[in-house]
């Protein structure tokens, strides 16, 4: 795989740790900043990890942007799913390349990006969403991450029922995941995973409630603390600021019914 950025390709412009920007690499074109503009010319046949002057001389990395990138710096219509959830969510439920898996719902496409990324290159992932306006956004967020052809979006509510069988793995980041549960029963394969991303107690009890009611085993209910560490020398510590609650991730396993 090449390391040059070439036309047409996203490039994370690094001024600092706090400071980036995701840029495409369009010829003719300027990226603006407070500290003067790039040339996008100037960046196209370039090496990843080169840096380049503003016209101002201000020095900038041309990154390669990770997923965490696409991830963090989507256009927003819902809240999203955080790394560090998603990160969990396919590890835990043994999501992979191959697998196909079910979503609801899809909101900005933050975690769909995510399942689409583990599931290349031969998976795909279906996901469900009532508000054909987020699908709009969702998609574009999906086609810039490079990840469209691994992504189908249905403008359809998952509470009527899910059209997909013998998938991996059935996945929920919406308000009632509990009436969802039978249709990730009948859903799923045999052992399959079930996944639900919740940011009250009371929306996980109604889920592992109606998970235990519907033959499935290895409930479990995890929260996901990220605590940053500032590295200076001879002052490292705890961010005195941290994201203390996103919500908590329900697994659980599909047993075939006795
Ligand atoms: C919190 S957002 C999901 C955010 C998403 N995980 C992300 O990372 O961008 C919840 C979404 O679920 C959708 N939703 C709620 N109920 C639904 C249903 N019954 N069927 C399909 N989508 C639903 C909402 O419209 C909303 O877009």
């Amino acid at each position: 795989m090449t390391n040059r950025i070439r036309e047409g390709d996203y490039v994370l412009l690094y001024l600092d740790d706090k400071r980036t920007y995701l840029v495409k690499a369009e010829k003719g074109k300027n990226f603006h900043t407070h500290k003067g503009f790039i040339r996008i010319d100037d960046l196209i046949d370039n090496e990843y990890g080169s840096s380049i002057l503003s016209n101002t001389g201000v020095k900038f990395i041309a990154l390669k942007p990770t997923l965490c990138d696409y991830v963090l710096k989507s256009v927003r219509k819902t809240q999203i799913t955080y790394p560090k959830d998603a990160a969990l969510i396919v590890t835990l439920s043994g999501i992979g390349p191959g697998n196909t898996v079910v979503e609801a719902g899809t909101g900005t496409g933050a975690l769909t990006c995510a399942l689409a990324y583990y599931v290349r290159p031969n998976g795909k992932v279906y996901s469900y969403e009532v508000r054909s306006d987020f699908i709009e956004v969702a998609l574009k967020n999906v086609r810039r991450a490079g990840l469209a052809e691994y992504v189908e979006i249905k403008n359809k509510d998952v509470i009527e029922g899910i059209d997909e069988r013998e998938v991996d793995a059935v996945v929920l980041d919406m308000a009632t995941p509990w009436l969802v549960v039978p249709h990730a029963y009948a859903s799923l394969k045999p052992s399959g995973a079930f996944v639900s991303f919740s940011p009250t107690v009371d929306q996980a009890v109604k889920t592992v409630e109606a998970l235990r009611e519907n033959c499935f085993v290895r409930v479990e209910t995890i929260e996901c603390l990220l605590r940053r560490i500032i590295t200076e020398p001879g002052r490292t510590r705890p961010e005195t600021l941290m994201t203390a609650h996103t919500g908590y991730l329900t697994f659980a396993r599909k047993a075939l019914k006795a």
